[in-house]
């Protein structure tokens, strides 16, 4: 499928830019729509997330134009010319950033950047699927919820005071007071110029406040990307701490499988004149919520390996205790549910390692 530029896709759109196009989420995107929709897609990453430049092969076999920029920079983004969607995939994820150090590049990445991605959406017209984050919630709120200890995770008690809560999870109507990191922080700010954009401008966009994301091609961290983190380490050894909350494994977060991710923005942008101005919770929902220890055990089972695993009972900055999605906005709007569960993004993540062993070991050991 060759589409040039000034060339229209199958769906009347000529150029779909994609920041962060090299990262994780970015790149099954840039490769998923350039296959879709036939359109010219670039990927547009400054390679600063260590491993993305991985990407860059995998966007090229797929006929994705690479371009290398800095979304912190509007002159970088405009020479990428007109465009007609944009998928907000740049960022510093990480909800350490900042923390004993300048906040200047998460703030001017994660802020700034969205600034200068809008203004070139608005010059051209261009709609905007936007990638938030379950942290725009403040971290005091979820962690004053009440919890029971079972066996090998944090449970939500019933019966819960504040709004927006739920067995099933956190919805949108979850109280925004309080603080919740720069990264979350930035998120949020960017969210509310997005809705003014949308409203001032007469452009079409989405928000999405995913909750922790995994997949092959995440180059998990110490501070971003615990599925594929954890699975690593039990392929290449390397030391894992349970950390925080008496030190037991036992804090919680659903994970949502990449592909079911993906299947979700493509459903949007092929009705963004329906959904646009909304905003979603986006995750993995109750079903494929995990704990640490339960992690283990997964990647015990998807390895056959079992490792050491230190306990640090101190909880560190901006951890919370359990974050769980509730789905209900998104699926009422779209129908969508995500199809995978922990298990399968274990095993997933566990298949592409050892598919890429030598190329992965020195990022990810
Ligand atoms: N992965 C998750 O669990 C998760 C959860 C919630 C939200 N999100 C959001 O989804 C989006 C994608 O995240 P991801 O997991 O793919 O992260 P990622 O780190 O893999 O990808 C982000 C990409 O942005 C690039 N980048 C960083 N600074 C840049 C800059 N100044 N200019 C241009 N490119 C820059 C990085 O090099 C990287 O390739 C982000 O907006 C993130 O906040 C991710």
């Amino acid at each position: 499928m060759e589409a040039k530029e000034g060339e229209k896709g199958k769906d009347g759109m000529k150029t779909i830019l994609v920041t962060g196009g090299a990262g994780f989420v970015g790149s099954h995107l840039a490769i998923g729509a350039r296959a879709r929709y036939g359109a010219r897609v670039v990927a547009f990453d400054n390679l600063k997330r260590r491993g993305s430049e991985l990407g860059i092969g995998r966007l090229k076999a797929a006929g994705v134009d690479f371009v290398h920029g800095d979304i912190r920079c509007l002159d970088d983004l405009e020479a990428v010319g007109p465009v007609d969607l944009i998928l907000e995939c740049s960022a510093e994820p990480s909800v350490l950033a900042g923390y004993g150090d300048s906040p200047r590049y998460v703030v001017q990445t994660n802020l700034t950047g969205t600034i200068n991605a809008l203004e070139v959406a608005r010059r051209h017209g261009a709609g905007m699927i936007f990638l938030s984050t379950s942290r725009v919630y403040p971290m005091a709120a979820i962690a004053a919820l009440a919890y029971r200890e079972a066996d090998t995770r944090f449970e939500l008690m019933d019966g819960q005071a504040a709004p927006g809560v739920s067995p099933q999870g956190i919805s949108e109507s979850f109280p925004l007071e309080g603080v919740r990191s720069l990264y979350g922080a930035t998120k949020l700010c960017s969210e509310l110029l997005l809705r003014e954009y949308l409203a001032m401008y007469g452009l079409r966009g989405v928000i999405n406040r995913c909750g922790v994301i995994a997949g092959p091609w995440q180059m998990g961290k110490v501070d971003q990307g615990v599925a594929v983190l954890w699975v690593a380490r039990h392929l290449f050894g390397g030391a894992l701490k349970y950390i925080g909350y008496g030190g037991q494994g036992k804090q919680v977060r659903d994970l949502l499988h990449i592909a079911d991710l993906e299947a979700l923005l493509y459903h949007q942008i092929d009705h963004l004149d329906r959904l646009n101005g909304q905003t979603f919770n986006v995750g993995g929902g109750p079903e494929c919520s995990v704990s640490l220890l339960e992690l283990t055990e997964l990647c015990r089972q998807a390895t056959g390996k079992t490792i050491p695993i230190e306990s640090e009972a101190e909880t560190r900055a901006a951890d919370i205790p359990w974050y769980v999605t509730d789905n209900a906005r998104v699926t009422a709007a779209t129908g969508w549910r995500p199809q995978r569960r922990a298990q399968a993004i274990v095993e997933d993540i566990a298949a592409w390692i050892a598919a890429h062993e030598e190329a992965l070991r020195s990022i990810l050991a």
